[in-house]
């Protein structure tokens, strides 16, 4: 496994591989890696002859006050997690060799039909931050494959229709959410719960996995079924910033097509996301 900082140096070893006629996957990550990863770069390796893992822990998708000093950085324990996880090559970029020119008020990439409601209104601008990120990891890698994560189901969207709009020749691919065994979704924040919060947490599962059921048995007064999982959310110490019923494609009105169910709470310090899918 190749570990590689600079730009130019990655872009070197892509064209070797695509010389000789090897097809590559890309798996963009923040780091602190667990079994979510995991899966993630196994469907990588699946769907393309080269796997690269890109670490960086992007600046500009925080927004003002939020964890980007405290986020957890494992750098030494997740390289040799992808060792063992056959990665061909780990990118980890400084920040000076993804944004040269700074942070702030350059050229960024927004996709306004769905980067301002739901997590994009509690966080204002974190999407415009992903979207110009991975259109950069794009550029630079300029992989086959693009592999993220349905747990961040937004984020998944808005990368799938910014390759659209920008007509990247990239496959992009959703992997399922893993969970721990009660339920709870992985994620790098859970660290942030205490023991108590951490037994808590499972009830966000619960809550959507409710609310889906009840979806299955033809309940179809929605803004009701958000309510009650908001108060019963409340009940249990978490400050929901949302829990929403959406159409699985857009995010628009449920309709009669694929529906999901999105919740974004605070539980202590950690701001936990999930969803679940409702296929029709
Ligand atoms: O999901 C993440 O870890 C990040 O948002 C991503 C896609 C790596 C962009 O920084």
């Amino acid at each position: 496994m190749q570990c590689i900082s600079k730009i130019t140096a990655l872009r070197e070893l892509v064209t070797e591989w695509r010389n000789a006629g090897q097809s590559i996957a890309l798996v963009p990550t923040m780091g602190n890696l667990h079994s979510g990863h995991l899966a993630l770069v196994e469907r990588a390796q699946e769907a393309a002859d080269r796997t690269i893992v890109s670490i960086f822990v992007n600046p500009t998708q925080f927004v003002a006050g939020e964890d980007y000093k405290e986020y957890p950085r494992t750098f030494d324990e997740d390289i040799e997690k992808l060792s063992t996880w056959r990665t061909d090559l780990v990118f980890h970029p400084e920040v000076e060799e993804v944004y040269p020119k700074g942070l702030h008020g350059k050229t960024c990439v927004t996709v306004p039909e769905l980067d301002n409601f739901l997590c994009g209104a509690f966080r204002p601008g974190h999407f415009a931050g992903v979207a110009t990120v991975v259109t950069k990891l794009f550029n630079i890698v300029q992989p086959d494959i693009a592999i993220f994560g349905e747990k961040d189901y937004q984020q998944l969207l808005v990368i799938r229709q910014l390759v659209t709009d920008l007509c990247f020749p990239v496959d992009v691919i959703g992997v399922p959410t893993i969970r721990e065994e009660d339920g709870l979704a992985l994620s790098s924040r859970n660290e942030y719960l205490s023991a108590n919060e951490r037994k808590a947490a499972l009830l966000l599962y619960r809550t959507l996995m409710g609310i889906a059921d009840a979806i299955d048995k033809d309940e179809r007064d929605f803004i009701t079924l958000e309510q009650q999982a908001t108060e019963s959310l409340i009940k249990a110490g978490f400050r929901p910033d949302y829990v929403k019923i959406c159409n699985a494609d857009n995010l628009g009105k449920p309709g009669t097509g694929d529906m999901v169910v999105l919740a974004a709470a605070w539980l202590g310090k950690a701001r936990l996301i999930d969803n679940v899918i409702i296929r029709r």
